[in-house]
Protein backbone atom coordinates (compact mmCIF):
# COMPACT_ATOMS: atom_id res chain seq x y z
CA UNK A 1 0.00 0.00 0.00
CA UNK A 2 1.58 3.18 -1.36
CA UNK A 3 0.93 6.28 0.77
CA UNK A 4 1.08 9.44 -0.75
CA UNK A 5 3.48 12.09 -0.43
CA UNK A 6 2.83 15.85 -0.65
CA UNK A 7 6.14 17.86 -0.89
CA UNK A 8 7.26 20.91 -1.10
CA UNK A 9 9.90 22.28 -3.11
CA UNK A 10 10.55 26.14 -2.19
CA UNK A 11 13.48 26.32 -4.77
CA UNK A 12 15.48 29.13 -3.93
CA UNK A 13 13.19 31.50 -1.91
CA UNK A 14 12.35 32.75 1.38
CA UNK A 15 14.57 34.80 3.86
CA UNK A 16 15.29 33.56 7.03
CA UNK A 17 11.91 34.92 9.05
CA UNK A 18 9.31 34.32 6.29
CA UNK A 19 10.68 30.66 5.85
CA UNK A 20 11.13 29.81 9.62
CA UNK A 21 6.70 30.97 9.70
CA UNK A 22 5.86 28.72 6.77
CA UNK A 23 8.02 25.65 7.90
CA UNK A 24 6.14 26.15 11.44
CA UNK A 25 2.74 26.62 9.95
CA UNK A 26 3.07 23.33 7.74
CA UNK A 27 4.54 21.79 11.35
CA UNK A 28 1.02 22.78 12.56
CA UNK A 29 -1.48 21.43 10.17
CA UNK A 30 1.26 18.41 10.39
CA UNK A 31 0.28 18.57 14.16
CA UNK A 32 -0.08 14.84 15.94
CA UNK A 33 -2.58 14.16 13.56
CA UNK A 34 -2.53 10.96 12.18
CA UNK A 35 -2.67 12.31 8.59
CA UNK A 36 -3.40 9.07 5.92
CA UNK A 37 -0.72 10.82 3.86
CA UNK A 38 3.08 12.20 4.42
CA UNK A 39 4.33 15.77 4.32
CA UNK A 40 7.54 16.85 3.18
CA UNK A 41 9.09 20.06 2.94
CA UNK A 42 12.17 20.93 0.96
CA UNK A 43 13.59 24.56 1.98
CA UNK A 44 16.48 26.23 0.42
CA UNK A 45 20.11 24.90 2.13
CA UNK A 46 20.78 28.34 3.88
CA UNK A 47 17.49 26.92 6.35
CA UNK A 48 17.80 23.69 6.21
CA UNK A 49 19.12 23.57 9.62
CA UNK A 50 16.81 26.00 11.24
CA UNK A 51 14.07 24.06 9.92
CA UNK A 52 15.47 20.77 10.77
CA UNK A 53 15.69 21.91 13.98
CA UNK A 54 12.18 23.38 14.82
CA UNK A 55 9.68 20.57 16.60
CA UNK A 56 8.71 18.72 13.27
CA UNK A 57 6.88 15.52 14.28
CA UNK A 58 6.57 13.25 11.18
CA UNK A 59 6.78 15.83 8.70
CA UNK A 60 9.88 15.36 6.14
CA UNK A 61 12.69 17.79 5.40
CA UNK A 62 14.62 17.54 2.83
CA UNK A 63 17.56 19.04 0.83
CA UNK A 64 16.64 20.35 -2.63
CA UNK A 65 20.35 18.74 -3.69
CA UNK A 66 23.51 17.41 -2.66
CA UNK A 67 26.98 16.81 -4.05
CA UNK A 68 28.32 14.43 -6.36
CA UNK A 69 31.59 13.63 -5.13
CA UNK A 70 31.43 10.50 -2.50
CA UNK A 71 33.20 12.20 0.04
CA UNK A 72 31.56 13.09 2.60
CA UNK A 73 34.23 16.41 3.03
CA UNK A 74 36.82 18.07 1.27
CA UNK A 75 38.02 20.56 -0.85
CA UNK A 76 34.62 21.16 -2.73
CA UNK A 77 33.67 24.53 -2.40
CA UNK A 78 30.53 25.39 -2.60
CA UNK A 79 28.68 21.76 -2.04
CA UNK A 80 27.35 20.43 0.59
CA UNK A 81 28.05 16.34 1.19
CA UNK A 82 24.61 13.93 1.96
CA UNK A 83 26.23 13.42 5.20
CA UNK A 84 26.02 17.01 5.66
CA UNK A 85 22.39 17.39 5.16
CA UNK A 86 21.67 14.85 6.99
CA UNK A 87 23.40 15.70 9.82
CA UNK A 88 21.35 18.61 9.90
CA UNK A 89 18.53 16.56 10.71
CA UNK A 90 17.16 16.02 6.91
CA UNK A 91 15.41 12.88 6.18
CA UNK A 92 15.37 13.31 2.18
CA UNK A 93 17.52 15.02 -0.52
CA UNK A 94 15.83 16.22 -4.37
CA UNK A 95 17.80 15.37 -6.91
CA UNK A 96 18.37 15.29 -10.68
CA UNK A 97 15.64 18.30 -10.66
CA UNK A 98 14.69 19.57 -14.73
CA UNK A 99 16.65 22.92 -13.32
CA UNK A 100 19.73 21.28 -12.09
CA UNK A 101 19.68 19.62 -15.28
CA UNK A 102 19.41 22.43 -17.74
CA UNK A 103 20.75 25.13 -15.86
CA UNK A 104 24.17 23.10 -14.25
CA UNK A 105 24.43 20.50 -17.13
CA UNK A 106 23.92 17.60 -14.75
CA UNK A 107 23.46 14.29 -16.24
CA UNK A 108 21.54 10.70 -15.56
CA UNK A 109 25.38 9.43 -14.19
CA UNK A 110 25.38 12.53 -12.21
CA UNK A 111 22.30 12.16 -10.78
CA UNK A 112 22.49 8.87 -10.36
CA UNK A 113 25.40 9.43 -8.30
CA UNK A 114 23.98 12.20 -6.24
CA UNK A 115 20.88 9.80 -5.38
CA UNK A 116 23.24 6.90 -4.43
CA UNK A 117 25.12 9.57 -2.21
CA UNK A 118 21.90 10.92 -0.40
CA UNK A 119 21.11 6.79 -0.22
CA UNK A 120 24.21 5.59 1.54
CA UNK A 121 23.90 8.84 3.97
CA UNK A 122 20.58 7.17 5.16
CA UNK A 123 18.21 9.71 2.94
CA UNK A 124 15.60 9.08 0.99
CA UNK A 125 16.45 10.36 -2.50
CA UNK A 126 13.61 11.96 -4.74
CA UNK A 127 14.43 11.32 -8.09
CA UNK A 128 13.19 14.14 -10.72
CA UNK A 129 12.46 13.14 -14.65
CA UNK A 130 10.68 14.70 -16.98
CA UNK A 131 10.74 15.52 -20.89
CA UNK A 132 10.71 19.15 -22.62
CA UNK A 133 8.27 20.43 -23.95
CA UNK A 134 9.97 19.64 -27.84
CA UNK A 135 10.49 16.09 -26.48
CA UNK A 136 6.46 15.64 -25.91
CA UNK A 137 5.64 17.25 -29.04
CA UNK A 138 7.84 14.91 -30.94
CA UNK A 139 6.29 11.84 -29.22
CA UNK A 140 9.32 11.27 -27.39
CA UNK A 141 8.08 11.49 -23.72
CA UNK A 142 8.01 7.97 -22.98
CA UNK A 143 11.28 7.51 -24.26
CA UNK A 144 13.06 10.12 -22.37
CA UNK A 145 11.54 9.60 -19.02
CA UNK A 146 12.63 5.62 -19.68
CA UNK A 147 15.93 6.75 -20.73
CA UNK A 148 16.08 9.17 -17.21
CA UNK A 149 14.96 5.99 -14.88
CA UNK A 150 17.73 3.72 -16.29
CA UNK A 151 20.37 5.91 -15.83
CA UNK A 152 19.54 7.93 -12.87
CA UNK A 153 18.46 5.83 -10.37
CA UNK A 154 21.01 3.42 -8.70
CA UNK A 155 20.82 -0.26 -7.77
CA UNK A 156 20.92 0.29 -4.30
CA UNK A 157 17.19 1.82 -4.90
CA UNK A 158 14.49 0.68 -2.99
CA UNK A 159 10.48 1.91 -1.93
CA UNK A 160 12.00 3.14 1.22
CA UNK A 161 15.28 5.31 0.20
CA UNK A 162 13.44 6.19 -3.32
CA UNK A 163 10.98 8.12 -4.82
CA UNK A 164 10.83 9.31 -8.67
CA UNK A 165 8.67 12.45 -8.97
CA UNK A 166 7.86 13.00 -12.84
CA UNK A 167 8.26 16.23 -13.67
CA UNK A 168 7.30 17.48 -17.36
CA UNK A 169 9.73 20.39 -18.04
CA UNK A 170 7.14 22.18 -19.75
CA UNK A 171 4.47 22.44 -16.98
CA UNK A 172 6.59 23.98 -13.96
CA UNK A 173 6.02 27.23 -13.58
CA UNK A 174 3.77 27.53 -16.86
CA UNK A 175 0.32 26.91 -15.22
CA UNK A 176 -0.15 24.04 -17.61
CA UNK A 177 -0.36 20.25 -16.56
CA UNK A 178 -0.79 17.41 -18.92
CA UNK A 179 -4.04 15.24 -19.14
CA UNK A 180 -4.73 12.80 -16.89
CA UNK A 181 -4.31 10.07 -19.32
CA UNK A 182 -1.11 11.72 -20.41
CA UNK A 183 -0.06 11.56 -16.65
CA UNK A 184 -1.28 8.35 -16.38
CA UNK A 185 0.69 6.79 -19.59
CA UNK A 186 3.96 8.40 -18.27
CA UNK A 187 3.60 6.94 -14.57
CA UNK A 188 2.52 3.30 -15.99
CA UNK A 189 5.56 3.64 -18.06
CA UNK A 190 7.63 4.69 -15.20
CA UNK A 191 6.46 1.57 -13.13
CA UNK A 192 7.34 -0.48 -15.46
CA UNK A 193 10.79 0.52 -16.28
CA UNK A 194 11.39 0.57 -12.39
CA UNK A 195 10.08 -3.03 -12.62
CA UNK A 196 12.78 -3.78 -14.91
CA UNK A 197 15.02 -2.56 -13.20
CA UNK A 198 14.56 -3.06 -9.83
CA UNK A 199 12.26 -6.08 -9.27
CA UNK A 200 7.97 -5.97 -9.11
CA UNK A 201 8.45 -6.00 -5.61
CA UNK A 202 10.75 -2.76 -4.86
CA UNK A 203 9.02 -1.35 -7.95
CA UNK A 204 5.29 -1.91 -6.60
CA UNK A 205 5.84 -0.10 -3.62
CA UNK A 206 8.01 2.85 -4.76
CA UNK A 207 6.14 6.29 -4.81
CA UNK A 208 5.67 8.04 -8.25
CA UNK A 209 5.07 11.97 -7.49
CA UNK A 210 3.41 14.17 -9.70
CA UNK A 211 5.17 17.55 -10.39
CA UNK A 212 4.38 21.11 -12.36
CA UNK A 213 1.98 23.43 -11.83
CA UNK A 214 -0.05 21.59 -9.25
CA UNK A 215 -2.47 23.20 -7.34
CA UNK A 216 -5.47 23.25 -4.90
CA UNK A 217 -7.69 22.88 -7.87
CA UNK A 218 -6.14 20.65 -10.13
CA UNK A 219 -5.39 18.25 -7.13
CA UNK A 220 -7.68 16.08 -6.40
CA UNK A 221 -7.87 15.43 -10.23
CA UNK A 222 -4.28 14.73 -10.40
CA UNK A 223 -3.75 12.60 -7.44
CA UNK A 224 -6.90 10.44 -8.32
CA UNK A 225 -4.72 9.29 -11.24
CA UNK A 226 -3.42 5.46 -11.48
CA UNK A 227 0.41 5.16 -10.56
CA UNK A 228 0.49 8.92 -9.23
CA UNK A 229 1.33 8.92 -5.32
CA UNK A 230 1.76 12.30 -4.64
CA UNK A 231 2.84 15.59 -5.26
CA UNK A 232 6.14 17.29 -5.69
CA UNK A 233 4.98 21.17 -5.26
CA UNK A 234 7.29 23.99 -6.45
CA UNK A 235 5.21 27.19 -6.28
CA UNK A 236 2.00 26.72 -4.72
CA UNK A 237 4.26 25.47 -1.50
CA UNK A 238 5.51 28.52 -0.75
CA UNK A 239 1.79 29.80 0.88
CA UNK A 240 0.59 27.60 3.15
CA UNK A 241 -3.45 28.27 2.11
CA UNK A 242 -2.24 26.59 -1.06
CA UNK A 243 0.10 23.97 -0.18
CA UNK A 244 -2.66 22.49 2.54
CA UNK A 245 -5.04 22.99 -0.04
CA UNK A 246 -3.30 20.46 -2.19
CA UNK A 247 -2.80 18.23 0.71
CA UNK A 248 -6.84 18.26 2.54
CA UNK A 249 -7.70 17.23 -1.29
CA UNK A 250 -6.28 14.11 0.26
CA UNK A 251 -8.41 13.95 3.41
P1 LIG B 1 5.62 24.40 -9.89
O1 LIG B 1 4.68 23.69 -8.93
O2 LIG B 1 5.89 25.81 -9.52
O3 LIG B 1 5.16 24.21 -11.30
O4 LIG B 1 7.03 23.66 -9.77
C1 LIG B 1 7.10 22.29 -9.81
C2 LIG B 1 8.47 21.87 -9.42
O5 LIG B 1 9.42 22.12 -10.14
C3 LIG B 1 8.64 21.17 -8.14
O6 LIG B 1 9.89 20.60 -8.03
Amino acid sequence: MRRKLIAGNWKMNELKSEGLQLAQAVFEKCGNRNLPFDVLICPPMSLLGLVADLPHGACGIGSQDVAETTKASGAFTGDVSAVMVKDLGATHAIVGHSERRTMHGETDAVVRQKAENAIQAGLTAVICIGETEAERESGDALNVVSRQIKGSVPAIATAENCVIAYEPVWAIGTGKTPTTADVAEVHTAVRAELQKLLGAEIADEMRILYGGSVKPGNAKELLAVENVDGALIGGASLKIADFWGIAETQL
